[in-house]
């Protein structure tokens, strides 16, 4: 059977550490502030948002926040985008995902200042990824990463096997990787016998968004399994892309769906906004 890698623990761990550091800044006469906003009123937007302001009162990171009607239009949006670009107070901003049709999403990506870009969406933050500089990183990868290694499992050397390739998880996933000296491979929905491929993995990186589309017979005996899909079964019940009680069986170690991936992607979130201060000083 395979080891649960609990990223409800790992995640606290973190957060607690964020809490601390803001505690320090605080005696320095620094406090940290991130603002979110959310434009129409998406039910699981407003679950996400909600958690982030909560994750910001645990911590002592003060939360501005904005909700705005379905029907703002993208000049409002920027001209408020600018507006906190501009406020030395604010130190991080995000626009929940995804934003009304009417709004195109990689111009309000675009518009954050690289310097408050604590979600690492913008095009600078992922280049500085790409090309080993300082700069933001997409919360959910940073956060694998942090579970891999208070999990004490090596990268280093390792064929790591990421399946899907968006722009906030897939391709930051396989940068990240490499960065740590792994040797990737990054399939999607055009790859032939990806099995094969996935066979191959010592370390599986599942962002699918297919609800139990990963069995067994993706799996090498032995590989470390990561999950970062999150869907609603028949029964309502939660579940990822990984078909868990098959692959646990041969997995090393394995995330669940809930308690993995998720609770990291808000705990990275938290230590990108206690960054934020270095990053901008
Ligand atoms: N929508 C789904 N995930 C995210 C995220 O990590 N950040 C933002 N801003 N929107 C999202």
């Amino acid at each position: 059977m395979a080891e649960l890698i609990d990223g409800k623990t790992i995640s606290t761990i973190i957060k607690d550490e964020c809490k601390e550091k803001v505690a320090e800044y605080k005696k320095q006469g620094i406090s940290i502030c991130l603002a979110v906003i959310q434009v129409g009123n998406d039910p699981a937007s407003s679950v996400y948002v909600n958690n982030k302001k909560k994750a910001c009162a645990y911590i002592g990171i003060d939360s501005l926040s904005y909700e705005l009607p379905e029907e703002t239009t993208q000049e409002e949006l920027l001209a408020l985008i600018e507006e906190l670009n501009q406020k030395k107070e604010v130190n991080g901003i995000l626009v929940q995902l995804p934003v009304p049709k009417h709004i195109d999403e990689k111009t309000i990506i675009n518009a954050i200042s690289p310097k408050k870009d604590v979600d690492g969406f913008h095009p600078q933050s992922v280049g500085s990824l790409c090309i080993g500089q300082p700069g933001f990183v997409s919360c959910t990868p940073a956060g694998i990463i942090e579970l891999l290694k208070r999990t004490n499992v090596d990268i280093s050397g390792k064929h790591c096997v990421v399946i899907g390739r968006s722009n906030i998880v897939g391709k930051p996933m396989a940068l990240l990787m490499l960065r740590e000296n792994a040797t990737v491979t990054v399939t999607h929905s055009k790859t032939k016998n990806i099995k094969e491929i996935t066979k191959q993995a010592d370390i599986l990186i599942v962002a699918i968004g297919k609800p139990k589309y990963i069995d067994s017979s993706y799996v090498k005996e032995g590989a470390v399994v990561i999950d970062v899909g999150i869907h609603r079964n028949e029964d309502n019940k939660l579940c990822g892309d990984v078909d868990f009680e098959s692959v646990e069986k041969i997995a090393s170690a394995i995330t669940p769906v809930p308690g993995g991936v998720g609770p990291m992607t808000i705990a990275m979130l938290m230590k990108n906004c206690v960054d934020s201060v270095l990053l901008q000083q």
